[in-house]
């Protein structure tokens, strides 16, 4: 049933009605027991929900929802591999390239097979590449999915990334970006991995045709042993002269991609092992999804309360404040993940739906976000809530700066909700502002494997809830068929047909 046909949506619109006022230090001061109840470990993950604005009434209120909207039929459709990507008639399998090898029986053995049939050689062939003192510079090009989950992954384990090689991530078809990288590169120390899934991005494309250039103009002899593709289309990939491609399939979204032959930068940044350790973590959280009721599994809790706070108490935003500097590119990641899946104005089937989806996810690490947009957040108009991710042992010995750190980390939380009432006008802070706290133990490849599987999940939640196909995205198409058009019309000078704007603007240009 559409979620806003449930009763349990009249009842959530009626709850939201009576709950205008809800103070959540007035709830904490009423039931002692708070912070317990909407508290819990997950796998490598320990969640702190109770400066949210939920109470018992919201969170049973909306696991009525989950069951009415049928939400675990979903999710274990997803598990069985059925086609629930519908617009593209595709599985959503990401999270079998992270299930241990031979675990699965039926229909899935085969694919599962696959998966480390292909595994097995990505590993084999980073350890290679890490073995080869001559390869100094990987150069990552691809976009979005392609770019994204790798880039963050290397950024985050730089404490595990082996010593003697710099990893360099091109994205942009702008080409400031890739001859900024070139500048610095010698064509026999450096390996370039072309990584798209359809091989046909002209971004990507673009910057692996001139990665190529470069480097046949720089004498480079060994094609096989500088350029490898990882790509759903392996012929695309040899068409371009790459024999050492790897691999995956249509039932890996782009988005959910760091997992699969995408993750070979972050495999050869931290090893096989290293590579088999993010993996574990993520189907630790996998696991934990698919088994711990509803009432105690993490994304569940965090998807519904995405949709609480989207569709009843109607904030638009999330920001994400990771409290470690290693995590700096996981906003960018996590802002592709919850948007490009959930940023939907139909169902399914394509009807339009009556109520909002996906929030506008955007964010900085700590403590730097604090001296910058902090103020709004505190002080500002709308209310936005905001997911802390703090790790508690750091991995230098500089004990002061992560003291201090973790110190920011609790005091922001606290001052969002406590507030301080006994100044007026400027210096008054209104308090009672939600946020979500998830902390580490320690940011190894396993904790960052569970903390993005929970994400993942969490998207699928609010997603499976909102009745949305979270898995394709149609809505980037148009850009991409224009752009060819207007690229056309630059060197042609034709503006016939065009608006007023777009065809003065490419005057501009010319
Ligand atoms: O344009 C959007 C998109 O299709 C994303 O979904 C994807 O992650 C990105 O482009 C890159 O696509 P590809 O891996 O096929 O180059």
């Amino acid at each position: 049933m559409r979620c806003d046909q449930t009763p349990a949506w009249k009842a959530l619109t009626a709850h939201a009605h009576e709950a205008q006022g809800f103070d959540v230090r007035v709830a904490f001061a009423q039931d002692t027991s708070r912070v317990q109840r909407l508290s819990q470990n997950a796998p490598h993950v320990f969640a702190d929900l109770s400066k949210n604005h939920v109470d018992v009434a919201t969170e049973a209120l909306l696991l009525d929802l989950a069951q009415q909207t049928g939400l675990s039929a979903h999710r274990d459709a997803m598990f069985r591999g059925e086609r629930i990507n519908n617009t593209e008639d595709r599985a959503v399998m990401h999270w079998l390239l992270r299930q241990p090898e031979g675990s699965l029986g039926g229909a899935l053995a085969e694919p599962l097979a696959l998966v480390h049939a292909t595994l097995q050689p990505m590993l084999a062939y980073a350890e290679t590449v890490r073995a080869d003192a001559q390869i100094t510079d990987v150069v990552n090009i691809g976009i979005g999915g392609s770019d994204l989950g790798p880039q963050m992954a290397v950024l985050a384990l730089q404490d595990f990334v082996m010593p003697g090689k710099r990893f360099h991530f091109v994205s942009n078809v702008d080409g400031h970006e890739l001859a900024g990288v070139l500048k610095g590169l010698k064509a026999q120390n450096t390996l370039f991995l072309i990584a798209s899934k359809t091989f046909t991005t002209i971004e990507t494309m673009t910057n692996a045709r001139s990665a190529q250039a470069w480097f046949q103009a720089q004498g480079g002899q060994d094609v096989a042993r500088h350029f490898a593709a990882l790509t759903t289309n392996v012929v695309a990939a040899a068409e371009m002269g790459i024999r050492t491609t790897f691999g995956f399939w249509d039932w890996v979204g782009g988005r959910y991609s760091m997992w699969s032959a995408i993750g070979l930068p972050v495999a050869i940044a931290i090893g096989a092992q290293g590579f088999k350790d993010l993996l574990a973590g993520a189907h630790a959280m996998d696991r934990h999804f698919q088994t711990a009721p509803l009432a105690a599994n993490l994304p569940v809790r965090l998807g519904l309360l995405d949709v609480w706070y989207r569709n009843f108490l109607k904030f638009t935003n999330r920001s994400i404040a990771p409290y470690h500097s290693a995590l700096r590119r996981l906003p960018a990641y996590l802002q592709q993940l919850e948007m490009e899946s959930n940023g939907k104005r139909v169902d399914r089937n394509g009807h339009a739906l009556p109520y909002g989806t996906s929030p506008v996810l955007w964010g900085e690490p700590g403590t730097n976000g604090q001296h910058a947009y902090f103020q709004m957040l505190h002080q500002g108009s709308d209310v936005v809530p905001l997911e802390f991710i703090a790790v508690k042992k750091p991995t230098h010995s500089l004990q002061d700066h992560h003291a201090l750190l973790l110190a920011n980390v609790i005091a922001q939380a606290q001052a969002l909700m406590v507030g301080k009432s006994d100044e007026g006008g400027h210096k008054h802070f209104p308090g009672n502002r939600p946020s979500t706290f998830l902390l580490l133990d320690e940011l190894t490849p396993a904790s960052l494997g569970a903390l993005i599987a929970l994400q993942e999940h969490r998207v699928f939640v609010s997603g499976a809830v909102w009745g949305i196909n979270s898995f394709d995205q149609w809505g980037v198409e148009l850009g991409k068929v224009l752009a060819k058009d207007i690229h056309a019309r630059m060197l042609s000078g034709d503006s016939k047909g065009l608006d007023a704007s777009t065809a003065a603007l490419i005057d501009q240009i010319r």
